[in-house]
């Protein structure tokens, strides 16, 4: 069958020329004879490859030299505990409280000390995110915990908080990392499950300042521990070789793309093409958050009726475009437009919507 548009919030989309790279290499890697989930980690192939990787991340992120990237096991959801675990021994640490995954990391992180919520949205559905000073921390706050972009509410910061005193700056960028130039210096942890901008499911990337990891414990299982890892490139355990191939060629083919600021400019003009679709409908589209607050990763709207809602999803499918259902916390429509999802795909949507808005308006 033919590949149909793909609006999946994740796993999501991922580059056609990165699927067909690994393709090949699935079969014979880099003219080994050996397929790239088949050869040893330890292997001077392998090794490049996930130096490659590194380097390619950090230079696209704008890291200084005393941040490390590590590739970990364990999803997004592991850092929830990993985080406070290494870096809170009872102390207390701020969370913008932003949407579920927020919501998430502060239930970890209150098995190891008090969690202060400085700043929610929760009471208006998490329809926005804070303006710049809109909370302040406390002065014993270990770290400052945000999500840079709610995948399930559709709302996105536009700038990089600011922390101040002793605080160390954690950022849960998995729904848009690399979507956008942010000064990615500025983060103490970033991390981000790959299922989305940077690969398949089941590799996280992490990194994490020097002066991070001089304030972890070491009193954790030595799988929690940043530095084993950073000590052991990322290899203490065998680490999944075929996600870091992945994240490697997917951040060559950001790279082929000019950069992170060329990948920036066409997701907003991406973006900018289904809101103004939802905008221009006459008020037959509805969207869910506020306009300072809209996501260019993950957008959510409504049509007037539940019933709507599920017609324009399933009519959707059949005309070969799949993933618009609004997750089940939050209902409506909800299209994913990562780095990868092309143009076409957005205004085959956008022509849906005009489309659709007609027959049922
Ligand atoms: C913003 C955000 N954080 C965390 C997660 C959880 O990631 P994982 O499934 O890799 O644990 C997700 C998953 O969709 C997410 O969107």
């Amino acid at each position: 069958m033919a590949r149909i548009h793909n609006f999946s919030a994740g796993p999501g989309v991922l580059p056609e020329e990165v699927l067909r790279e690994a393709q090949e290499a699935l079969w014979d890697f880099q003219g080994t004879g050996v397929g790239v989930m088949e050869c040893s980690h330890r292997t001077k192939t392998y090794e490049a490859v996930v130096e490659s990787a590194r380097q390619r991340l950090s230079k696209l992120l704008g890291l200084n030299k005393d941040q490390h990237v590590l590739f970990l096991p364990g999803g997004a959801s592991t850092q929830f505990f990993q985080v406070p675990a290494s870096l809170l021994k009872g102390g207390t640490a701020a969370y913008l409280e932003t949407g579920y995954w927020a919501e998430r990391a502060e239930k970890e992180a209150k098995r190891y000390g008090t969690v202060r919520v400085v700043w929610s949205s929760k009471a208006t559905a998490y329809d926005h995110v804070p303006r710049p000073g809109a909370w302040s921390l406390p002065p014993d706050a270990a770290y400052l915990h945000y999500t840079s972009n709610n995948t399930i509410y559709g709302t996105q910061f536009d700038y990089v908080p600011e922390v101040s005193g002793d605080a160390l700056l954690v950022c849960d960028a998995s729904s848009d990392i690399l979507s956008r130039p942010v000064d990615g210096s500025k983060f103490d942890i970033l991390y981000a499950g790959a299922q989305k901008n940077l690969g398949p499911s089941g590799v996280t990337v992490v990194v994490i300042s020097q002066k991070a990891l001089d304030r972890c414990t070491k009193d954790l299982p030595t799988m929690l521990q940043y530095d084993v890892h950073r000590e052991n490139g990322s290899m203490y355990n065998t680490p999944n070789t075929w996600g870091i191939y992945f994240i490697e060629r997917v951040c060559a083919w950001i790279e082929r793309q000019g950069g992170v600021a060329a990948i920036g400019e066409a997701n907003a003009r991406k973006a900018g093409k289904v809101y103004a679709a939802i905008d221009g409908s006459g008020g037959f589209y509805t969207g869910t958050v506020r306009a300072d607050s809209r996501s260019h990763m993950n957008l959510t709207w409504r049509t007037p009726t539940e019933d709507k809602d599920t017609a324009f999803h399933k009519e959707a499918d059949k005309a070969h475009m799949t993933g618009l259902k609004g997750h089940r916390a939050v209902g409506g429509l909800r299209a994913s437009l990562y780095n990868a999802q092309n143009e076409p795909a957005v205004d085959a949507l956008v022509s849906f919507m005009g489309d659709f808005a007609k027959r049922n308006g």
